[in-house]
């Protein structure tokens, strides 16, 4: 049994109906996809609230905690209404972040803006809009930053992203932990830009370190060496420059079951990790407890999401693999083709037998790599049947492009019987809105 949400593949109420059909929360996915057609990515607002929640408990026994969800996982409006209504802040990358986040009327003290290569643009909304934290990345960004602070005539509270060197058994296109990586500060440029912003940079005070080791994470250890690198570095700074840095961010990374092989730790065990390094670490450098930052993203809106396609043509291949074809893909859902990512999948509607056949999901997309799922046993597919893919909800909406001019899929909320739609499919007036015709 799943202790936490990251650790089921399905969203917590998923069932079959009396209709035989799948449902979420109350609502018939075959329904939803006549309502509102397909591809439609569906997210299940009662398993995203509850593992906000899990978080939360995880945590509560350390009271300096603070919850900043990570929107490059998935941001819309209606998202971050319900994080933060959950008690998270935010983690934002970019101006188009940080506007969703003040459109859905977020506190942006609750924020920290990361990034290696910040605009002056975003920077100056940044900073217009009173952002909590600043996760500075470079020696560029630290003079735009104090430049921009004295012009508005602000104090800007500021962490310095290094690199921990650490290293995660992860796709290599998502570790970042890793000492060349181009996120950060490597260690031994840090007293180097403790100096410059003590002899220049008047307008920026350094609150702490920031570091994230990469994502989809199933390891435990490696969080437990990031905070030991982060409190041993916290204390060698105050000692040496005579600061007094009191806060941690750990990043994200948690990993979520996309398929059954799949066994990240729970929300539980990755706390009490943290925490009891935490309290070692401290111990053994004799550092107070500092302020802890965590920026969960896929293990927030992971599992809370679905898609939805519906089944077009197939090709068998003689003597070799049957393909089905859905009418999204790549588009939508970019995971497989860049990061080889798996997925599993079920028939939707009812089937009045069972017909297990081993197929391959394709796309609609022009392109040979546009696979969604390899090798899955699905039940008697057939042209029309609604085929859900799983866990969905993070990194898929957020990565996904117009490629071959196809609309963006609209996106649901559903919770107790209702669907709501929080965004809107899009239309073709809108695909040409900004095309300038001469
Ligand atoms: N904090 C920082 C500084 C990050 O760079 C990231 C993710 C997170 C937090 C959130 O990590 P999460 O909890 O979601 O693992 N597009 C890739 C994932 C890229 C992650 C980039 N940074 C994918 O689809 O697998």
């Amino acid at each position: 049994m799943p202790k936490t949400v990251n650790q089921s593949i399905k969203p917590l109420n998923t069932t079959r109906n009396n209709l035989g059909n799948l449902e979420i929360s109350g609502c018939d996915t075959v329904e939803l996809a006549r309502k509102y057609g397909t591809p439609l990515y569906v997210m299940d607002e009662v398993t995203l609230r509850q593992i906000a929640k899990e978080y939360k408990n995880a945590f509560s026994s350390y009271k300096k905690t603070n919850m900043m969800y990570a929107s490059k996982a998935l941001m819309t409006s209606q998202i971050a209404k319900i994080l933060h209504e959950e008690g998270f802040g935010f983690d934002v990358v970019s101006g188009g972040e940080i506007y969703t986040i003040h459109n859905a009327k977020v506190d942006m003290n609750f924020a920290t803006f990361n990034g290696n290569n910040k605009t002056k643009d975003e920077i100056e909304t940044a900073l217009k809009l009173n952002i909590g934290r600043i996760s500075v990345d470079n020696f560029l960004e630290v003079k735009m930053l104090d430049e921009e602070a004295k012009k508005q005539n602000k104090i800007q509270k500021i962490l310095l992203r290094i690199t921990p060197g650490i290293e995660c058994h992860t796709h290599k296109y998502i570790q970042t932990g890793h000492l060349d990586s181009k996120f950060g500060f490597d260690l031994t440029q840090i007293d180097e830009v403790i100096n410059l912003i003590k002899n220049e940079c008047s307008n920026l005070e350094i609150k702490g370190l920031h570091a994230h080791i990469g994502s989809q994470i199933f390891e435990t250890k490696v969080y437990y060496d990031e905070i030991g690198v982060l409190i041993k570095e916290l204390k060698r700074i105050n000692t040496t420059h005579n600061l007094n840095l009191d806060e941690i961010n750990a990043g994200g990374g948690l990993g979520i079951t996309y398929i059954a092989t799949d066994c990240p730790p729970s929300v539980d065990t990755i706390a009490n990790t943290i925490i009891t390094s935490i309290k070692d670490h401290c111990k053994k450098y004799d550092v107070e407890e500092p302020v802890l930052y965590i920026e969960p993203g896929r293990s927030i809106v992971g599992t809370a999401g679905v898609t939805l396609y519906t089944i077009g043509s197939n090709k068998q291949v003689p003597n070799g693999r049957k393909y089905i074809a859905v009418d999204g893909g790549m588009a939508d859902n970019p995971r497989p083709s860049m990061y080889e990512a798996k997925y599993y999948a079920e028939i939707a509607n009812y089937k009045n037998n069972k017909n297990m056949e081993k197929v391959t999901v394709a796309g609609r997309f022009c392109e040979s790599g546009d696979i969604l799922i390899k090798d899955i046993e699905l039940n008697d597919p057939r042209t029309g049947d609604i085929l859900c893919v799983y866990n969905t909800g993070a990194y898929g909406y957020s990565m996904s492009s117009n490629y071959n001019r196809v609309l963006k899929p609209a996106m649901i909320l559903v919770n107790n019987s209702q669907s709501d739609i929080i965004i809107k499919r899009e239309t073709y007036e809108q695909l040409v809105q900004n095309d300038v015709l001469k």
